[in-house]
């Protein structure tokens, strides 16, 4: 058997090469548009940071692991056809700001119709709008020469920075399919390569619109967690409660559980905003105006946040940034990842520069080039304004990471904790404290510090939904 994924971003490498990993008895495939990200998945600088990955395109690259460009040729040699292309958020026309893009899509699905020489499993693997199976279908049958494609929808679930682990041992796999026999089989055939590794009852079935719409919904709930601990965030500095105890508390109830309780300056990544957004698109299409309005103060919370984290720092110092040094320890979206896709902390560090804070910023994965892409800088901003220092991963790396955060935090006037690098937990803020100007203000935006320890020291402190106590 032949697989072959189209695509091999954040889903389609860690996931193929996990499958190829699980089944020595199949050939994977992983195509892309993108020749410079093809040659990065052959080198051993990989175009994406995921824990555990490199291992394992290091044992099977080149068994039966591969990276091609050759669309067309994998494609047609193939019996199951991943589409694991980019679906971000359309931004003109119909359903702009909300709808699903699928331009990548519907020509991944064109280059399918093109290439297929013989029937073909053709299976949705990134997060579409309900019912795109019946379009992809369209889109196939109108151009395949009489060659059947069957479609089954197999949703990831995988999340950044741990995907290896969920792809080793997910939760669920669900595959959704049409109800007809040649339906039942192709779910038949994806679930006998998912048997290789994952127990019989964690593979779910489904039809497809479920499959689908399981997929938005999953992580609507997840962000709508985030966004209520964050609201009970702003309730608890207001009263002085304690964030992290509440949801300690609340969490112990087995019908809520712990996870997905960590109050933060609001959840980023590549998925939450825009699965809410595409889901209050389809309900609004659907007549359904107060479902739509529901899921829409998910997202509006989570900018809410945003704002309030730097209305926070502006307040606490004085109420102005202007021309004042601000170290930044972390950009990615959240820990172990070099995404930055939809980071709070690109909305944090605007408003901050909006301030004309200085703003020195370190991420140990994200590079500065990827700062200044998503600050939209220039070089010559850069250069001249004098608006942002990036302190640079690549030069930092060889003196050792530990330095990076420190020399981001030298004579700095406050330091914002925006991502939860596990490294954060452990810096000698000693030392820090007694390189940055007085008084030291200390912005914990993922409660990573113990706020005691801090004020012990004589930093300022402010973390997300605990008590204030200035001085
Ligand atoms: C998410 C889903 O978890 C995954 O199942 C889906 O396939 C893709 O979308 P991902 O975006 O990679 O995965 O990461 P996730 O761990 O869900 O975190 C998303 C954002 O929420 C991050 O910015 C994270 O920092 C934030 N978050 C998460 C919180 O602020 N608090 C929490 O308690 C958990
Ligand atoms: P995700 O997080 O969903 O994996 P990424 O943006 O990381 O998204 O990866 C999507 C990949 O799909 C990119 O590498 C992009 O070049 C590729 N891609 C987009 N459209 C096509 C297409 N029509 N054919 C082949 N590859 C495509």
């Amino acid at each position: 058997m032949k697989i072959c994924c189209i695509g091999a971003g954040y889903v389609g490498g860690p996931t193929m090469a996990v499958i190829a990993l699980k089944c020595p008895s199949i050939e994977v495939v992983v195509v892309d548009v993108s020749a410079k990200r093809i040659t990065a998945w052959n080198s051993d600088q990989l175009p994406i940071y995921e824990p555990g990955l490199y291992d394992i395109i290091k044992q099977c690259r080149g068994r039966n692991l591969l990276f091609s460009t050759d669309m067309e040729k994998h494609i047609s040699e193939s019996d199951i056809i991943f589409i694991s292309v980019n679906t971000p958020t359309k931004t003109s026309g119909l359903g702009a700001g909300k709808a699903a893009d699928l331009t990548y899509w519907e020509s991944a699905a064109r280059t399918i119709a093109d290439a297929s020489k013989s029937d073909k499993i053709v299976v949705e693997k990134s997060t579409v709008p309900v019912r795109t199976a019946e379009s992809l279908k369209r889109i196939l049958t109108h151009n395949s020469k009489g060659i059947n494609h069957e479609i089954l929808s197999n949703p990831e679930f995988l999340a950044e920075g741990q995907a290896i682990q969920d792809l080793l041992k997910p939760d669920r796999v669900l595959i959704g399919g049409f109800e007809t026999p040649q339906g039942r089989k192709a779910v038949q055939v994806l679930r006998d390569v998912y048997a290789h590794w994952v127990p019989e009852d964690r593979i779910i079935i489904a039809n497809l619109w479920s499959a689908e719409l399981s997929k938005l919904v999953a992580n609507a709930f997840l962000a709508q967690r985030i966004s209520s601990v964050n609201a009970i965030s702003a309730l608890c500095e207001a009263t002085g409660a304690d964030v992290s105890q509440v949801a300690y508390a609340v969490g112990k109830d087995s019908r809520i559980g712990p996870m997905f309780l960590n109050a933060s300056i609001g959840f980023g990544g590549s998925s939450f905003k825009k699965d809410i957004l595409n889901l209050v698109y389809i309900c609004e299409c659907n007549g359904l105006a107060e479902v739509a309005d529901y899921w829409k103060l998910v997202v509006k919370i989570n900018d809410y946040q945003k704002n309030r984290f730097v209305e926070r720092v502006i307040s606490s110092m004085f109420n102005t940034v202007a021309g004042k040094r601000i170290a930044v320890l972390g950009f990615a979206c959240k820990k172990d990842t070099g995404d930055t896709r939809e980071t709070p902390a690109i909305d944090v560090c605007k408003g901050l520069l909006e301030e004309k804070a200085t703003l020195s910023i370190y991420d140990p994965q994200v590079t500065k080039e990827q700062i200044q892409h998503d600050l939209a800088m220039n070089n010559s901003d850069l250069n001249h304004s004098n608006y942002l220092q990036l302190t640079n991963p690549a030069t930092i790396k060889q003196v050792g990471k530990a330095s990076n955060a420190y020399e981001a935090a030298k004579g700095a006037h406050a330091v914002c904790i925006l991502t939860e690098w596990d490294e954060f937990r452990k810096l000698d803020y000693q030392k820090i404290y007694e390189s940055m100007q007085k008084p030291a203000f200390f912005f914990d935006g993922r409660n990573v510090v113990d706020p005691h320890k801090l004020r012990a020291i004589g930093f300022v402190v402010y973390s997300i939904g605990k008590p204030l106590m200035h001085g």
